[in-house]
């Protein structure tokens, strides 16, 4: 299956369980987000539809959502170059605003990845609490009407199963995440507080979800490859630099492949190369393709 066909696939599943499909936003994010320079995550753009201050009914005439949103996460950018490290990515993502909450959104994961994608769950994992907030107690409960046994949904601390806010403050809460071939492959967000600047957590009035699973990491799954570089999403890209490479390096290789991606999205939403902020991180990503071009003696003149 390719890439495109699973994020239809994605969209489509959501669509027919009454979600409006939004578009993604720009990788540069609007001023609801002033604290964090790109895009991170598919939740970003609804921000205001978790705390009330905008109202999904009226604006997407349902308060189900879901969208493939452009991320930019580039505080692992050492370590690409490597078989799963990417400094863009795509986000799938199902967001509900008070609509549904631990007992749909599990039931629709599990279903997309067991019917619709024809995997193998491996195993979860669920909040086991805190001083703060409590074991996730109700996600255990519905893992298990679901059929997984008890000995593969695994408890973890704020670590791994807790999530958010973005930038300095906002919604954020308990998580519980699908492991598919010992990968984590869907972080299934319940929020049901909000931070705020000082660290301190409120209920939040209405409960919302937020999704993600990275569209490459499942395409990797699906095209049972060995890592994102051979999928469908970088193979066209590979095979050029190969072709235009005189020297073999695999990780040089590899990061002019994400960082050319990564620039050209950014570029496309209006970033331009500059000393500061958004336009530093871009020229950064360039210069270091520059260097990998040396190492692999590609003449740009043949580009
Ligand atoms: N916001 C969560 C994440 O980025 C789930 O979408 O993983």
């Amino acid at each position: 299956m390719d890439s495109k066909e699973i994020r239809d696939k994605y969209l489509k599943f959501f669509e027919e369980r009454g979600h409006k499909i939004v578009p993604s936003s720009s990788l540069v994010p609007s001023e609801i987000d002033p604290s964090v320079l790109f895009t991170t995550a598919g939740m970003q753009q609804f921000k205001p539809y978790y705390t009330g201050d905008k109202d999904a009914g009226m604006d997407f005439g349902s308060l189900n959502t879901a969208s493939s949103q452009k991320c930019v996460r580039t505080s692992d950018i050492e370590e690409v170059g490597d078989k799963t490290h990417l400094t863009f990515f795509e986000m799938l993502g199902n967001f509900s605003f008070g609509g549904y909450f631990k007992k749909e959104t599990i039931k629709y994961a599990h279903d997309f990845i067991v019917k619709e994608m024809k995997l193998e769950i491996d195993y979860v994992s669920v909040f086991e609490g805190d001083n703060e907030v409590p074991f996730d107690e109700k996600s255990f409960e519905i893992w298990k009407t679901l059929g997984i046994p008890e000995e593969k949904i695994k408890k973890f601390g704020r670590e791994d199963n807790f999530w958010g806010p973005t930038g300095s403050e906002g919604p954020c809460g308990p998580t519980t995440e699908i492991y598919v071939n010992g990968v984590e492959i869907w972080n299934l967000v319940f929020n049901e507080y909000y931070c705020d600047k000082n660290g301190k957590f409120e209920k939040l009035e209405n409960p919302g979800v937020d999704t993600g699973m990275g569209l490459e990491r499942l395409t990797v799954t699906m095209q049972k490859v060995d890592n994102v570089y051979e999928t469908d999403l970088f193979k066209p890209l590979m095979d050029k630099i190969d072709e235009l490479s005189k020297e073999d390096n695999i990780e040089s290789k590899r990061v002019i492949a994400d960082h050319i991606r990564t620039a050209v999205f950014m570029i496309a939403d209006g970033v331009t190369p500059s000393n500061t902020d958004r336009g530093y991180v871009l020229r950064k990503l360039i210069r270091r393709v520059i260097y990998h071009m040396g190492v692999l003696d590609i003449d740009s003149a043949n580009m």
